[in-house]
This record gives structure tokens, C-alpha cells and sequence, in this order.
């Protein structure tokens, strides 16, 4: 579903990420892992469109890397970014109206709108509430439900536990392999790589802009000094 070759990711005469390549398979939960500063973010960036990058993206075999951001969010990038950035100003119901609407019609908005406060109950008690008020968990939830809210072919999420108590991050997890369950793939962007690793069918291990291991959690999991270092962090 997503192909990313040999990606370099600028910003101003820096380069934060140095020709990586990775895939998602339709269906897949696949992680992308590393400290802070690997260029997790900068990848991120790059796939949405908002960052100067060369390489090739390609998602469901269309090529986006020279496409504008609002033509990938159109042929179904979505991203719930690092950081959550709901529209604190707007009421729940209101992000997740501007979630769809570059892409939906006002029915599919008003049914997405209901499915989601549907599936995130938390939210649906909160549907009035401003967006700003919300916990950093609720405000978790409402990002990936903003991003969903465009019927994405892949959901790109940044660092989605970031921040969280232990048993709010228990929750968020569980939030993305339900969605998995249901068929959505998904990069995850992770510095909690043990959380991570467990509901990935494959992960990346960046560093300094380099992918410099890759595998499925089995594999990830021995004995690799990087690992033993970031499962310290998580
Ligand atoms: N807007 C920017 N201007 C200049 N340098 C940047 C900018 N954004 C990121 N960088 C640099 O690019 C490198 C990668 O940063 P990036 O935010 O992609 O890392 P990350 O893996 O997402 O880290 P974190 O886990 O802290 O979010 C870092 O060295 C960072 O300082
Ligand atoms: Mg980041």
C-alpha cells in the first residue's frame, strides 16, 4: 500500500533523512522505531507532503512524491501528527468534520461522524466539548479519529503514545489494533518500542536518518544493542 524508495528529508541545507526505503503491505501495522531525533517526524512529513524531500512515495501504486498535500490527503494519506494538534478552539463533532472535509460529502461526514463517536465513546460523551479541554488521552483520540475521518488507504500515526500515562497508552494501543482488525494499514511511529513491536507485523529501527534494522518483532526483540537501548527509553 505504501512504498517509500530511497527518501531524503531536508529541512532548509540539513538533511534529517539519508535514502531510506520501506513498505506496507494493504492491511499491514507496520512500525517505524528509533530515539528522539532519528527522523521519524521527517519521514512523517515527507509521506504527507509538507517538507522538501526526494525519493519516491508511492501509495496503492500512485506515485505522491510530486503530488501537493491536498491531492495525497484526496488519494488517502491521512496522519494523526506528533503532538495530537486538535483545533483546541472547535468542539469534538467540529474536528472531526474538518477531518472529512477536503474529501467527504456532508452524508458521508455526518455517518463517519456517528461511526467513529460510536467506536471512541469516550468522545461521544465529549461530542460538544471543546477540543481544547480534553485530556492528552481524549485529545489522542480525537486525532486519530480527525484523520480517519477522510477514509485514508493508509493511516500514518506519529508518536501516537507520546506523553500518556501507562494505562492511557494501554488504551491507545488498543485503539490501533482494533483498527487493524478491521483491515486499516497503518506506519506507526513509535519511541515505545515494546508497546510497538507487539501489535507491528514488521518493523524498521531508525537512527540518525538511517534505517539500521528492520524485521519482524521476534527478530527486533533479540538481543540487538539497539533494541536492549530502545526498549530502555519505552
Ligand atoms: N524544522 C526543522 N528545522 C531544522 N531541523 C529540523 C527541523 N525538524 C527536524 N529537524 C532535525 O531533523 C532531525 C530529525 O528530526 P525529527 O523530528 O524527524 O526526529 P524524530 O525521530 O521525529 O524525533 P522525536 O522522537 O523527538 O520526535 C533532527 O536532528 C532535528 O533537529
Ligand atoms: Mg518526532
Amino acid at each position: 500500500m505504501l512504498a517509500v524508495d530511497q527518501l531524503s528529508v531536508f529541512h532548509g541545507p540539513i538533511e534529517a533523512v539519508h535514502g531510506i526505503s520501506f513498505n506496507v503491505a494493504a492491511g499491514q501495522c507496520v512500525s517505524l522505531l528509533g530515539p528522539n531525533g532519528a527522523g521519524k517526524t521527517s519521514t512523517i512529513s515527507a509521506i504527507t507532503g509538507v517538507v522538501r524531500a526526494t525519493g519516491r512515495i508511492e501509495v496503492d501504486g500512485e506515485i505522491m512524491s510530486d503530488q501537493p498535500v491536498e491531492s495525497r490527503i484526496l488519494k488517502g494519506v491521512s496522519v494523526a501528527p506528533e503532538g495530537r494538534r486538535v483545533f483546541a478552539n472547535l468542539s469534538v463533532e467540529d474536528n472531526l468534520k474538518l477531518g472529512g472535509a477536503i474529501v467527504q460529502n456532508k452524508a458521508n461526514i455526518r455517518s463517519d461522524i456517528a461511526h467513529w463517536l460510536q467506536t471512541f465513546p469516550v468522545l461521544g460523551e465529549r461530542r460538544a466539548q471543546l477540543a481544547g479541554t480534553l485530556s492528552g488521552g481524549e485529545q489522542q483520540m480525537l486525532a486519530i479519529a480527525r484523520a480517519l475521518m477522510s477514509r485514508p488507504k493508509i493511516l500514518l500515526l506519529d508518536e501516537p503514545s507520546l506523553g500518556l500515562a501507562p494505562k492511557i497508552v494501554a488504551q491507545i494501543f488498543d485503539i490501533i489494533r482494533h483498527l487493524k482488525n478491521e483491515g486499516m494499514t497503518i506506519l506507526l511511529v513509535e519511541q515505545n518500542a515494546t508497546q510497538a513491536l507487539k501489535l507491528s507485523d514488521y518493523s524498521y529501527l531508525l537512527n540518525n536518518g538511517k534505517i539500521v534494522a528492520e524485521g519482524s518483532a521476534e527478530k527486533l526483540g533479540q538481543s540487538n544493542e539497539l533494541m536492549a537501548e530502545l526498549t530502555g527509553i519505552a
